[in-house]
Formats: C-alpha cells, structure tokens, sequence
C-alpha cells in the first residue's frame, strides 16, 4: 500500500529528532540506522560542528522538502478546486468526480517527487486525450498552480516541481 510506504518513510526521517535522552539515542542509533538505509539515503556529517544538530542527513527528496502528504495534499486540493471553477478550464471537468482524482493526482506527485508512493493510473496521454485540452488550458493551469505554489513552497521547491511537470505538457495537450 502506498501509504504504509509513506509512514514507513515518515518514521525514519522524524525519528531523528524525537525522544528523550537524546544525544544517547543519536550517537547509538542513528549511525546503525545510517548503515541500515545506506543504500536509500546519503547518511553524512555524522559529526557535530555546532553541537546543536549531531545528525544532518543530506539529500532530501523533493517530496520531503515540499513538506510530505500534508502539504502534497493541500497543493493538489486547492489547485483542482481552482482549475475544476476557472472559466479558462472548467470544460474539461463536467462529470469528473473531483475527489478520486486528487487521489490519483496526489499519488502521481509523491512518486515522481521520490516520495515513495505508487501511481497505478493513466499515462497522461490517456488521461488526458478525449478532454482535447488546448495550449490556452494548459496555460491558464499553469498560471494558478504557480500562484498555489507560491503560497506553499519556497522558490526552490516551486521551481524544481514546476521544472518536472514542464515536459507533461507535450502528452496532455491536444495538437489543433
Ligand atoms: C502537468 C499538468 C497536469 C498533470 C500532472 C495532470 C495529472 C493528471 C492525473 C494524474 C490524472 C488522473 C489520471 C488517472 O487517475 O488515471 C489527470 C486526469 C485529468 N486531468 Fe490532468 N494533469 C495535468 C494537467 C491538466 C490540465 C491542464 C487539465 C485541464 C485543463 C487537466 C484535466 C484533467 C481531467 C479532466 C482529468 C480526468 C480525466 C478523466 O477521468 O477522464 N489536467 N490529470
């Protein structure tokens, strides 16, 4: 299931800073627990330079910098909200049930954000030919998710995600 994988994942990033007694916990476990998802993630700087943080692990995924399903979740709800109302692109979504797909919408994020989930729907070209959707949609989309984005994530975050969903736009919009 998608989500155990993400609570799996979520335990081990925030086990990191839970507990008491924790400069015992962190200089016995994490080293172990470094070696036991070595091949996952890039466990370094196991020193402690300013005392205040013995443990850095490094090379977050792109999907627990944007914050996890939290905020995934509330990016891809108000982003459908907005584009399934917009004048500029309500059309396509007459008869969609709205909440399936944010689901799939979610899941579809997560995995290709390295957030572990698996994506079982469509291909965007199939997801999206019988909509017919034009340049002008697609843009419009593009428009008030950047804004979404804007309110949620730093400039990185927003960029990089925005920078994966780019290439998209060759499979969901129809040619005239
Ligand atoms: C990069 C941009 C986009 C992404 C990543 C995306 C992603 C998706 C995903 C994952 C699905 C669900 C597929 C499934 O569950 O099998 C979907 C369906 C859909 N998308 Fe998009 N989409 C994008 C842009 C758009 C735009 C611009 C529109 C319309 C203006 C749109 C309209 C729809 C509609 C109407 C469906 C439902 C199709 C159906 O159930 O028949 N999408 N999209």
């Amino acid at each position: 299931m998608p989500n155990d994988l993400i609570v799996v994942s979520h335990r081990v990033f925030t086990s990191n800073t839970g507990g008491n007694n924790v400069m015992y916990k962190k200089n016995i476990l994490m080293p172990m627990l470094c070696l036991a998802i070595s091949s996952l993630v890039a466990c370094t700087n196991l020193t402690n330079p300013d005392k205040s943080s013995p443990i850095k692990i490094q090379n977050h995924s792109l999907f627990q910098r944007i914050g996890g399903l939290p905020v995934l979740t509330k990016i891809v709800d108000e982003s459908i909200d907005e584009i399934a109302n917009s004048p500029r692109t309500k059309r396509s979504f007459d008869g969609i049930k709205l909440a399936p797909l944010k689901e799939s919408i979610v899941l579809q994020l997560c995995k290709i954000t390295d957030g572990g989930c698996i994506y079982e729907g469509e291909t965007m070209l199939n997801a999206h030919r019988d909509a017919k959707i034009s340049e002008a949609e697609f843009d419009a989309f593009v428009d008030m998710f950047r804004t979404t984005l804007t309110k949620h994530l730093p400039t990185r975050e927003k960029n990089e995600l925005l920078k994966i969903l780019a290439p998209m736009k060759r499979d969901i919009v129809t040619p005239l």
